[in-house]
């Protein structure tokens, strides 16, 4: 007992109380053993390495208190597949953490790396962790000095958009701090799954044509202009 508490750290961790019982569920259905760190903390959530019983896991945590979800009201309101009415801000959470783990499901069907999505309860997603020996690997942003193909990364992210768009999905959210990187296969993930949406969404096309206009833009500094943004968006609309 006394060992557990040592080990869960919770006063250090400060969850409020609903999203403690989530995590003590998480805990007993044996899909993670403890919360080890925080990985990154966010304006909306905080992402956390957890021990499962084989490796480790990563756990996103929507912020109840600080949520700024109202202000994304656009993108939540808009997306035909969740029809309804304004509740309360703790709700909407709920609604938007749902809506990520759908999405991760989607991408992956899409056949695009994304942490493979394993559990969603309320305001908290658990996905494959995406690093090595417990050390996540960096965002693009900051490893991009490590891509040795660049410009096979532009197009292989360009890819990922259109291979979203045959399934009528869209990221929305997609720029160099959404991409993770594996400097050792050379690989990269897209991560940050909340704003997703789909065909019938009004503001779809307007999500398409962000997610590749930012794609653009970063690689056209770092290998020149490849492609316009015009001749992107006809790859990804093919
Ligand atoms: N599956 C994962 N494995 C390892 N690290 C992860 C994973 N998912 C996210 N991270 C790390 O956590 C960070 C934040 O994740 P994410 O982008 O999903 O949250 P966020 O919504 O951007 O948070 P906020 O917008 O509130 O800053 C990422 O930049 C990445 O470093
Ligand atoms: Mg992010």
């Amino acid at each position: 007992m006394e060992e557990k508490k040592e080990r869960w750290k919770i006063e250090e961790l400060v969850f409020d109380k609903q999203t403690l019982l989530s995590l003590n569920r998480i805990v007993k259905k044996g899909l993670i053993e403890e919360i080890n760190y925080v990985v990154s903390t966010g304006k909306e959530a905080n992402v956390y390495r957890a021990k499962a019983p084989r490796g480790y896991l990563a756990v996103k945590i929507y912020k109840i208190e600080t949520s700024k979800f109202f202000r994304r009201k656009k993108y939540l309101f808009s997306d035909p597949r969740f029809n309804f009415s304004v509740r309360n801000e703790r709700e909407l959470v709920y609604i938007f953490s749902s809506k990520e783990f759908k999405n991760l499901l989607l991408a992956k069907k899409a056949g695009v790396r994304v942490p493979s999505p394993i559990y969603y309860e309320k305001n908290i997603i658990v996905m494959k962790f995406l690093g090595r020996k417990g050390v996540p690997f960096p965002l693009l942003i900051d490893s991009f000095r490590m891509v040795e193909d660049k410009e096979e990364l532009f197009f292989s992210i360009l890819n990922d958009i259109r291979r979203m768009h045959k399934k009528g999905f869209v990221h929305g959210d997609i720029s160099e701090f959404n991409i993770m990187f594996d400097p050792e296969k050379q690989r990269h993930f897209l991560i940050d799954f909340g704003q997703g949406t789909v065909r019938n969404n009004p503001i779809y096309v307007e999500l398409v044509e962000r997610d590749v206009r930012n794609v653009v833009r970063f690689f056209s500094k770092l290998i020149g202009k490849k492609l316009s943004f015009e001749e992107a968006l006809s790859y990804v609309y093919d």
